[in-house]
């Protein structure tokens, strides 16, 4: 598969979430996706405070609760979906601030701006883009965040650099993704559907950091790491992947 036939897949794959004809069923934690939401560390509360239809379940970790986010910020989420985490950061900036969404998937977007209008979301923004050629200016960002994203992005550097190029000096970002413990067999890494359920495009962990501090990010700090651990996950290739939520800070 080249990187277009890869995007393809995903579109497809996240386009039929958003109109509800698929899950994620990589995860199998629980029967609503509020249940796989709260397996990877949202709270009840969280939940409570966004508009339900942007809790798709499709994360794997929870990076507004390891950010602090001041007032007055602009926040970009990369491959925001429905919009679980721009509307949490929103709603945790007060009005002051911007919270942009980028995703690459048509539905997702339309979904989020939807959300915002209904619930009086004035200061978020969703735009259609790809985080290898992000739609917004450099220097521009304080704090990127990404939920379960860049395993899916074909070229990671390409990404980290985007990530390098938006942020301001100083600008932090805070990632949860999915890495392996160790190289995944040929035929799951060349499979268009473990693409798309977040699998076949996981890096080994180290590398993925190495990559990180190629696109010019020094000090790279990995604050939570789990294994992957819902029911039915642990054999085979799954049992190899881990969850990561890593922090990391543009020089000055
Ligand atoms: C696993 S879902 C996570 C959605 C959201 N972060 C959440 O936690 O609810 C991955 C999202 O990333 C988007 N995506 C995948 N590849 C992308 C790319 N190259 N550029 C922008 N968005 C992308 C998909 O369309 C999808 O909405």
């Amino acid at each position: 598969m080249n990187d277009q036939d890869i995007k393809a897949v995903v579109k497809d794959r996240y386009g039929k979430i958003a109109r509800g004809e698929q899950t994620f069923c990589c995860l199998t934690c629980g029967p609503t996706t509020a249940d796989q939401c709260l397996a990877v560390g949202y709270t009840a509360e969280d939940l409570r405070l966004v508009p339900e239809p942007a809790i798709l379940g499709v994360g794997c970790g929870h990076p507004t609760a390891l950010v602090d986010l001041q007032s007055g910020e602009t926040v970009l989420d990369l491959g925001s979906g429905a919009g679980l985490d721009v509307f949490l950061a929103a709603r945790r900036m007060g009005k002051r601030g911007l919270v942009i969404g980028v995703d690459i998937t048509e539905e997702m977007v339309s979904i989020g701006r939807q959300l915002a209008d209904q619930h009086g979301f004035d200061n978020v923004e969703f735009r259609l883009g790809e985080i290898e050629q992000l739609p917004v200016p450099s220097e521009t960002i304080d704090v990127v965040i990404s939920n379960c994203v860049i395993n899916l992005t074909p070229d990671k550097l390409a990404s980290f650099k985007e990530i390098h190029r938006v942020l301001k000096p100083g600008g932090r970002f805070l990632i949860a993704d999915l890495v392996t413990t160790e190289e995944l067999p040929k035929e799951v890494r060349a499979s268009a559907a473990a693409w798309a359920d977040c699998l076949a495009g996981a890096m080994e962990k180290e590398a993925y950091l190495e990559t990180i501090r190629c696109a010019g990010f020094s000090q790279v700090e990995v604050l939570v790491e789990k294994p992957y651990e819902f029911p039915g996950t642990e054999d085979g290739p799954w049992g190899k992947i881990r969850s990561v939520q890593v922090r990391t800070v543009k020089r000055r």
